[in-house]
């Protein structure tokens, strides 16, 4: 998708985000608990999750780890970061950027080096990752850690045909991301996670009509609706269970930290 597109669909979802990706009442916890393990967060670490959106996995972090500087939640999307709060929740702060504005210094940080950093289910969105990762991973403190969370080249999701082969040639390689690490200077790994999903068949065709993937958002309406038929035929089932699977693309600056 084009920019704009992304932007657009990001401002028409905002509100109804969070209720889309809250699968159940362990899901947020168990993925947020994924990311501070994969990084090591110490409360004295200075953090920023790059492609925040509206704070779902920073809340819960920040929540669970009572960081003492607050949280940087960037994201180049408005609507999205007003779901943060008025004001926003306490150890979080709203930056309106991108990824590449971050990295090529355009917007600068409260903080002059970063501890960790993450992008979860947004590297997708940036236009050249090796370059915007070579730039975030500058940003890095000695010993600093940067996690890109996505989905893997092929997922499982009982979506219609047409919807999971875009998925397929839109979606980056995590080994390629791996790649992009290690040619930035980090010591660079892959590993998988997995959470069984369970939701209820009309929920989940709700969200597909909703368009809760952006890709989603490169159907037309007419094509939604003949992809839930599909869909329908497909999975008779009330509660549909699939595996949801993320890579988890984690790359380390030498050296000591502070
Ligand atoms: C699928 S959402 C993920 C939000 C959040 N990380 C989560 O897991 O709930 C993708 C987010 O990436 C943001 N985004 C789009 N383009 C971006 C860019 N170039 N740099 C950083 N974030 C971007 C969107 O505004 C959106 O909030």
């Amino acid at each position: 998708m084009e920019q704009r597109d992304v932007r657009g669909h990001y401002e028409e979802l905002a509100a109804e985000y969070d209720e889309h990706w809250v699968y159940g009442p362990h899901y947020i916890p168990w993925m947020s608990a994924r990311i501070a393990e994969a990084l090591r967060l110490a409360p004295t670490d200075r953090i920023a999750d790059v492609g925040s959106g509206t704070g779902l996995f920073a809340r819960e972090v920040a929540r669970q780890l009572q960081p003492r500087h607050p949280l940087l939640c960037v994201d180049p999307s408005e609507s999205m970061l007003s779901q943060l709060g008025t004001p926003p929740t306490a150890g979080l702060k709203p930056i309106v950027a991108s990824a590449e504005d971050i990295a090529e210094g355009r917007t600068r940080l409260p903080y002059e080096q970063l501890d960790a950093l993450w992008l979860k289910e947004s590297v997708h969105h940036v236009a050249d990752p090796a370059r915007t990762l070579r730039g975030l991973a500058d940003q890095l403190a000695p010993g600093g850690r940067l996690l890109v969370v996505m989905l893997p080249a092929s997922i499982q999701y009982p979506l219609f045909e047409a919807a999971l082969a875009r998925f397929e040639e839109l979606q980056p390689d995590p080994a390629v991301i791996e790649g992009h690490l290690a040619a930035a200077g980090l010591e660079a790994s892959l590993s998988y996670v997995e959470h069984e999903l369970r939701i209820d068949r009309d929920k989940y065709f709700g969200m597909v009509r909703a368009r809760y993937m952006s890709l989603l958002s490169t159907f037309s309406d007419d094509e939604i609706e003949k992809g839930i038929a599909e869909m329908r035929s497909a999975h008779p089932e009330p509660v549909l269970v699939f595996p949801d699977r993320l890579a988890f693309v984690l790359g380390r600056r030498g050296g000591e930290s502070l």
